[in-house]
């Protein structure tokens, strides 16, 4: 029999045997340092979750005694993000690392521009919010998480009609909407009532003004110990809301604790699905005796042992100690600050569940967490 091998098959047979002999100088001449570890997606990934933002206070503006807004740049590209949207910033304050989350008052537009907004209201004892009120100023450099939250519109979720009921600093993430809106970054027809006590209490109202002049945007005050002409008075009723909501609507809602505990009762009665309401969740402090406690925390290769007390959530007593863990949200939803429970016995805050997996798994969200006993953690160190 014979074989016939083609010209192809030969030329074929010929690099094989070369195959070895190839690789083993392609080897031999490659260089000894790392590969170059640049890929796009990676960089993709990094600019719309980066790890952290390094922001600098550009401007400060006094809107009244107790709320400042705060221009935020950066050298590096802001991370993007939809309208209502919040930040986590963490600020150095005197040897400890606190972590707060912010509703971003600017448009998106203005991330592509290079600047993020928040507008902060002092919270009564607030570590955080009197020291950006009276201590921070134009310079200084702080850190941010990515943009998040679900405080967003939804074109396929949500109505093309959208109710959003404010109070106090609760209207910040709706400005942001407002001024998508007028920027043409978002598409749908916004009414906001805004509650406020007097006319002195109203902050950002010269963007207001001025988106009120907007196509599709509608903000109307609602006074509760003043009566001021053309504007209702009172609470903000289900009634009004039905008059501005009109037939179908989604409706949003963000202020003190006061106005959504008010609103978890009220909105009932409006009959809307699930899905068309969003409450802006905020955090519930638990107050009771003053117990102290010892809590054993693995970071890395180091093992260190904190008092927590009763009364703090365990993220507290983490950032007290100069412990910093990535935190987002505060409120129990992101799982950003998820840590590992060893041992040891907690409450959670009102409306914080555990996710089964979490629970499988022994993990914690130590924002949303009081210590009901000396607790054993390992955490991952930001
Ligand atoms: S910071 Fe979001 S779950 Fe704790």
């Amino acid at each position: 029999m014979k074989v016939k091998i083609s010209i192809f098959g030969f030329l074929d047979m010929l690099k094989f045997k070369n195959l070895k002999k190839n690789r083993e100088n392609l080897i031999e001449n490659s260089p000894s340092t790392n590969i170059e570890n640049n890929y796009v997606v990676n960089d993709l990934a990094n600019f719309y979750h980066p790890y952290k933002q390094e922001l600098e206070v550009d401007d400060i503006i006094v809107e009244n005694e107790d709320v400042k807004s705060f221009i935020l740049t950066s050298k590096a590209k802001l991370a993007p993000f939809k309208a209502g949207s919040y930040i986590s910033i963490y600020v150095n304050i005197n040897n400890e690392l606190v972590s707060r989350a912010y509703s971003i008052s600017s448009s998106p537009l203005d991330a592509y521009k290079g600047f993020y907004r928040i507008t902060v209201k002092r919270v009564k004892g607030g570590l955080m919010s009197n020291y950006l009120l009276d201590k921070v100023k134009v310079g200084d450099k702080l850190y941010a998480s990515e943009p998040g939250g679900f405080l967003t519109y939804n074109k396929i979720r949500d109505h093309k009609n959208v109710v959003c009921v404010a109070g106090g600093v609760g209207i910040t993430p709706f400005i942001s909407m407002a001024k998508a809106i007028n920027d043409h970054v978002e598409d749908f027809n916004l009414t906001i009532l805004y509650g406020v006590d007097n006319k002195k209490d109203i902050i950002l109202k010269d963007d207001i003004d001025y988106l009120n002049k907007t196509d599709k945007v509608n903000i109307i005050y609602v006074f509760r110990n003043e009566e001021v002409d053309n504007y209702p008075y009172g609470l903000i009723t289900t009634d009004l809301i039905k008059k501005y909501g009109k037939d179908d609507y989604s409706i949003f809602v963000a202020g003190p604790r006061g106005l959504l505990d008010y609103m978890q009762k009220e909105l009932p009665s409006l009959n809307l699905k699930q899905k068309d309401i969003r409450i802006e969740q905020s955090p519930i402090y638990l107050n009771g005796e003053d117990k102290k406690y010892d809590v054993i925390v693995h970071i890395n290769d180091e093992v260190k042992t904190i008092k927590a007390s009763s009364n703090e959530t365990l993220l507290q007593a983490l950032e007290h100690n100069n412990i910093s863990i990535r935190t987002k949200c505060h409120l129990g939803g992101c799982g950003f600050c998820r840590t590992k429970l060893i041992k040891g016995s907690y409450e959670a805050t009102k409306f914080f569940k555990l996710k089964e997996v979490d629970k499988k798994l022994n993990f914690i969200h130590p924002c949303s967490i009081y210590p009901r006993s000396d607790m054993e953690i390992e955490v991952y160190e930001y």
